[in-house]
């Protein structure tokens, strides 16, 4: 029986430590280490400066590392942030195209479709409206940065893909693109020699 009372007499106590348990004491630390350090918590208020507030706003201008983006063409795809770059700003390799049409057959097939005709699966069940083709003469002639900007910014009922698609990726899309604009307009002269006459 005293046992049964000693052990119901600590249990309280112990219970009291349990961590996680909402208490407005300061938590009992037996060994303090480095818990409790003079520091601000962020959006903590410090009476040092004159607004009140501990998080200071960054100098005006101020960069975040890795976010420089001096490349100005090779970011927005724009020249003096108006006019689309006439040539992308990576060189087409093999490599290049290889990855745009596996990036553009995830994230832009299902409107524009595998060819770029408009005619994805979403348009064809009636989810989203046709966007136009990338065969049509318009966008035959516009620049390649206008590809870049449009999946960059989204345009009209189309949105932005620049959350989905990496910089480098988009390149690539317009690489593949512009292939396939080709494809559409390819005559026999770009079948190499040994394989025409294979190519109906
Ligand atoms: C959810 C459907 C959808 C997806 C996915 C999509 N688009 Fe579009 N896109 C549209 C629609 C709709 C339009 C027509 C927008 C308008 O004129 O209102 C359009 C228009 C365009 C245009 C023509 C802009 C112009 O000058 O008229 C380009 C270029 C384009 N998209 C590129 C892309 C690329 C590249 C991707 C993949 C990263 C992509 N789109 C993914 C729906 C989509």
């Amino acid at each position: 029986m005293k046992r049964l009372l000693v052990i119901l007499s600590i249990l309280p106590a112990l219970i009291g430590c349990y961590q996680g348990q909402p208490s407005p004491d300061p938590p009992v630390h037996l060994n303090p280490s480095m818990f409790n350090q003079q520091k601000l918590n962020p959006q903590s208020p410090d009476p040092l400066f004159a607004d009140g507030a501990g998080m200071r706003t960054p100098p005006s201008g101020t960069v975040a590392r890795g976010f420089l983006r001096e490349d100005s063409i090779y970011y927005t795809g724009l020249v003096h942030d108006t006019t689309p770059v006439e040539m992308s700003p990576v060189p087409t390799t093999l490599a290049v195209l290889k990855r745009g049409q596996e990036r553009f057959n995830i994230y832009c097939s299902p409107c524009h479709s595998r060819i770029g005709d408009g005619k994805g699966m979403i348009v064809q069940r009636g989810l989203n409206p046709p966007p136009p083709s990338f065969h049509d003469d318009r966008l035959l002639r516009v620049g390649d940065g206008h590809f870049f900007h449009v999946m960059t910014e989204g345009i009209r009922t189309m949105p932005p893909y620049k959350y989905q698609v990496r910089v480098d990726d988009r390149w690539a899309i317009v690489a593949y693109i512009r292939a396939l604009q080709r494809s559409e307009r390819a005559t026999e002269k770009d079948v190499p020699i040994e394989l025409r006459g294979t190519v109906k």
